[in-house]
């Protein structure tokens, strides 16, 4: 039991918040980053310097790990990257890691480009042979404040008219993979939401209250399928509303 887990994506903002969880519950963690290890960075894990794009430094990654979660992304190239993780996996042990995988809910249904990669990247994980678990969740309340955040030097604010989201606390979700990493490999594990469905215009006028700026948001109405299908609700899960912190308690904080 003491092999490590190594976290893909460690240093991003769901993998940090996973890597403190494992360490919190008291585990062996190899944190990936194609980036050397920050200096001074004496925290209780290992890391492993890997490229998945370039396949460089895979097999000391994947070394003796019992478990792998995967969090790295890079939107150009998600399904390469997770084949070359899966092909270095299956490599590493006879019957090799659990592979657990964090995808995203709605993506059979919204056209995004991202999102059909995100359903090739699961194919690739129920595909590999490897022991596999895969939980989707909604956005982030990371990435819901950053979408307001990054238009701050604009006069406006711009949102999709008639769109709701359903942001959940990553610290939840990263609770909801270790947990999952240390079970049993269970497939497909039913969806993770946040707890309240919003419409994002409220969510900017909120993200901008608490950085305490005045602007006018300003709510797009886009033709074409993807903004038809994220208006018809295509990011929700109000079925599967498990998480607790709502977007004001993040924003809180956030300070
Ligand atoms: N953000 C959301 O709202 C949301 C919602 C549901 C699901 N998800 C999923 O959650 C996962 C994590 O998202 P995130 O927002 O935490 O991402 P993020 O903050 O952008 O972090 C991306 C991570 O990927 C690593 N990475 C990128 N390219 C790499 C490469 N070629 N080789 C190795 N590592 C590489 C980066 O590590 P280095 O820079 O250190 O190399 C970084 O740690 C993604 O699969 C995403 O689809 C996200």
């Amino acid at each position: 039991m003491n092999k490590p887990i190594l976290v893909t994506g460690g240093t991003g903002t769901l993998g940090r918040a996973v890597v403190a969880r494992l360490l919190a519950d008291g585990l062996p963690v190899r944190v990936m980053s194609r980036r050397p290890r920050p200096t001074g960075d004496d925290r209780p894990y290992e890391w492993a310097v890997c490229d998945l794009a370039k396949g460089t430094g895979l097999d000391a990654a994947l070394a003796d790990v019992r478990a792998v979660v995967h969090c790295a992304t890079n939107a150009r190239n998600d399904v390469a990257t997770t084949r070359r993780l899966a092909e270095a996996a299956r490599r590493s042990g006879s019957q090799g890691p659990h592979l657990v995988y964090i995808s995203i809910v709605g993506i059979d249904d919204v056209p995004l480009p991202y999102y059909r990669s995100k359903r090739a990247a699961e194919r690739i994980v129920r595909e590999s042979g490897l022991p596999w678990t895969i939980l989707r969740t909604t956005q982030f309340h990371d990435l819901v404040a950053t979408m307001t955040a990054v238009q701050r030097r604009l006069p406006v604010v711009l949102t999709l008219s008639g769109v709701r989201v359903q942001p959940v606390e990553v610290t939840e979700v990263a609770d909801r993979l270790a947990e999952l990493v240390q079970g049993a490999p269970t497939g497909r594990v039913p969806d993770m939401a946040g707890p309240e469905v919003r419409d994002a215009r409220d969510l900017a006028a909120a993200t901008l209250r608490a950085m305490g700026l005045h602007r006018r948001v300003v709510p797009l109405r886009l033709p074409g399928k993807i903004a038809r299908t994220l208006r018809a609700g295509g990011l929700l899960a109000p079925d599967r509303a498990i998480g607790k912190v709502t977007f004001e308690q993040y924003l809180a904080g956030r300070g």
